[in-house]
């Protein structure tokens, strides 16, 4: 089966778990909390590249205080449907240093990545760190994450979900909603 054959057959067995309005109306909540948390305190949003991606556009535009966008990239599946092992590709910067950082991400699932980037911020000297994630994967696994705040915009099953940055295999970040794979 090629690429393109198997990126059909994931989209024809798959059903939307969050619709594009429910999305909308869960960034402009979120985005009243977070205007309500950092309003005057000009915080730093570090994007976690690549799946924040999709979140922060959308999320960004609704926040009305000053702020400053950085972002860092650091990938665990890889190309893999799998977790794997971290890899930093743009580490956060020096410019962290006390700052209220903003840690902005497509998911808390276990949370290796998250706690990874907590943990660079904390030693770059951030005054205080918050996260915001689209969804957060409801299952036992997680690690704790030393965050002063922690947002998050769904709870969903604990299964493989992608689009609206979430990917598979690189594909589908750009969709519009999410979606699960549909039960056998
Ligand atoms: P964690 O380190 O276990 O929290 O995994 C988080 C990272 O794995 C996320 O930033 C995503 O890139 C990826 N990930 C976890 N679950 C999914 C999923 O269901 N679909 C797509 N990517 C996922
Ligand atoms: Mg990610």
């Amino acid at each position: 089966m090629n690429d393109a054959q198997e990126l059909n057959e994931l989209i024809a067995n798959a059903n939307t778990l969050v619709d594009t309005e429910t999305i909308d109306a869960c960034m402009t909540k979120l985005a009243d909390v977070l205007s309500r948390e950092y309003q005057g305190k000009n915080p730093l949003c570090l994007v976690v590249m690549n799946g924040g991606l999709v979140f922060a556009g959308s999320l960004l535009p609704r926040l009305n205080f000053l702020l400053q966008v950085d972002y860092c990239h650091l990938s665990r599946y890889g190309n893999k449907t799998q977790g794997g092992e971290l890899e930093w590709k743009v580490p956060p910067d020096k410019n962290i240093e006390g700052r209220h950082v903003l840690i902005l991400d497509d998911i808390y699932d276990e949370g290796h990545t998250l706690a990874a980037v907590v943990e660079r911020c904390q030693i770059l000297g951030a005054q205080s760190i918050g996260i915001a994630v689209l969804v957060s994967k409801k299952h036992q696994r997680k690690i704790p994450l030393n965050a002063d705040h922690m947002y998050c915009g769904f709870e969903v099953p604990d299964k493989f979900i992608f689009g609206f940055g979430l990917d598979y295999k690189g594909y589908f970040r750009n969709c519009n909603c999410i979606f699960e794979l549909k039960e056998n």
